[in-house]
Parts: structure tokens; sequence; C-alpha cells
């Protein structure tokens, strides 16, 4: 793919921002090989839809089902390795005093790649929790029940992440609010801007004057509001971006 024009109004508001807020969704790591949530209930899980398996009602009625299908889920992510779009993320932290970079991933893809500030508002999948007591459980027996127990009440385990229905994390939700809000630029990388409350983070950010940048190749809901569009795979745009910003460092002799 050719290298996609980054509009030189976007560089400088870029190279004047103090504060960045940034929300990535599935769409980024799709280059990654991570399938997005409602592409994952393909082959064996054709037949099941991500209400069936992403819900406490779910692992309340089959426990079993909920905890294969995340097992499954687990092992491609761990296969997944970080791509370009990631690492443009973790190069563009340094670059700013104020940076939050606020995923709906549970892949963990942001760390691995470099990032430091990193609010996962739906919880990181290669997390255990107990069911009932919410404390983290590292490891079980290979050959006990499945889904395994929790060591100190005997409930089922479960993944430690966000279901449909259940509360953000407070203290993320709150941090994701407040980038919103006091940003200077907010980019949304790879979202849907579907589900809520994620959704309404860049809408937030346009209501607060923010420079309002969204990518992804198709159009959204966030498309007729975002300030600027880049059209294409987050694994293009952004390192396009950063050599952009590397490219008027340059001409200026600073960095
Ligand atoms: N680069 C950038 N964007 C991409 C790419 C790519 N290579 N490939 C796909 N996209 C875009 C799609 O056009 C779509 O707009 O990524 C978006 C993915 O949308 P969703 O699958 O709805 O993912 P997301 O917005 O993260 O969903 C939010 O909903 O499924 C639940 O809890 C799950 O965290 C998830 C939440």
């Amino acid at each position: 793919m050719p290298n996609p024009t980054i509009p030189d109004e976007l560089i400088c508001r870029l190279r004047h921002a103090e504060r960045v807020a940034v929300l990535t969704g599935a769409g980024i790591s799709a280059e990654s090989g991570v399938p997005t949530f409602r592409d994952a209930v393909t082959g064996l899980w054709a037949h099941y839809r991500p209400e069936d398996l992403a819900t406490p009602e779910a692992y309340a009625r089959d426990p079993q089902l909920v905890w294969n299908w995340y097992q499954w889920r687990r092992g491609l992510v761990a296969q997944a390795q970080p791509n370009a779009g990631h690492i443009a993320l973790a190069q563009l932290e340094a670059r700013f005093p104020a940076w939050t970079l606020i995923t709906q991933n549970v892949d963990n893809l942001h760390r691995r790649a470099g990032s430091r500030h990193v609010v996962a508002l739906h919880g990181d999948i290669a997390r255990t929790l107990c069911s009932v007591e919410g404390i983290e459980v590292a490891d079980w027996p290979a050959d006990g029940p499945v889904p395994p127990r929790c060591p100190h009440c005997g409930a089922g385990l479960r993944p430690g992440v966000v279901w449909f229905g259940e509360d953000l994390p407070h203290a993320a939700i709150d941090t994701a609010f407040r980038a919103a809000e006091t940003c200077d630029v907010f980019l949304c990388v790879g979202t849907s801007t579907l589900v809520y409350p994620a959704a309404e983070l860049p809408f937030v950010a346009h209501r607060h004057r923010a420079c309002v940048v969204e990518i992804n190749p198709d159009e959204t809901p966030l498309s007729p509001v975002a300030d600027y569009r880049l059209a294409g795979p987050a694994g293009v745009v952004l390192p396009a971006l950063v050599e952009a910003l590397a490219m008027a460092d340059a001409v200026t002799g600073q960095a």
C-alpha cells in the first residue's frame, strides 16, 4: 500500500500538542491476526453469538462453554505479535508531555509493543479471576474441573475481561474521560465507535475542542465529526504519521 498522505496542518497540530489521548479498538490488532470480537465467532464457534459467550448470564448458564471459548481466544492472543501500528503508538508516546492510550482490546499488545501509559478499559484476557471474589488467580491444576476452581472459595474461575452488561473499572473510565476532556489531540484508531461508554470518548474530546483524528479504513459514526480522517490500516497510517513528524522535525531542526 502506498504511503498515505498526512496533512501538513495535522503535523503542525501534533507538533504543538502537549496532551494527547488515543482510543484503540479491535482494528489495530487485526493486522496482528487477532480476530475482532465479532469475527472471532467463526469455525468451531460459528453457532454462537457474542452474547452467548461474553456475558455474566452466559457464564452462569454454561461456565464450561465460556471458559473453553476464552481458552481458545487466549491461545490466539498468545501467538500474536504487536504490529507496526502498535509500535508507532509506543514511539509517539515519548514525544508528548501527557499521553494516555485507552484501549478496548484485551490482548495486551500495546504494552508488549512498549507503550507505558495504557488504560485497558475492558481488562486483560491473560488474567484469570475468581468469579465470586474477583481476586486474581495465577495457576490451577491442569487436570482439574473446567472451569478451574478458586483455591480460596471454590467458585469457578473466569477471564479478567469486562463482559457485556458489566461495569467498567471505575479508575480506568475516570482516567479515560479526564484524558478526553483535557487533550489537545485525540487519535481514534481501529474502533467502530459503537460500544459505549468507550465510543463516547472521541465525541467528548470533540466537544472540548480537541483536534479529533480517525484512523480506520472504514467510515464510522465518528467520521462526520472528525477533524481528520486518515483512511487506511493502522499498521500503515500510524508509521506514516511517525515518519511525517520526524521529517518535520528534521526540517526545523528540533525534536
Ligand atoms: N486498521 C484500522 N482499523 C481497522 C483495521 C485496520 N487494519 N481493520 C479493521 N478496522 C476497523 C473496522 O473498520 C472497524 O471500524 O476496526 C473497527 C473494529 O470494530 P469492532 O470489531 O466493532 O471493534 P471495537 O470497536 O474494538 O469494538 C468495541 O466491542 O466487541 C466488543 O468488547 C468488544 O472491545 C470490543 C468492543
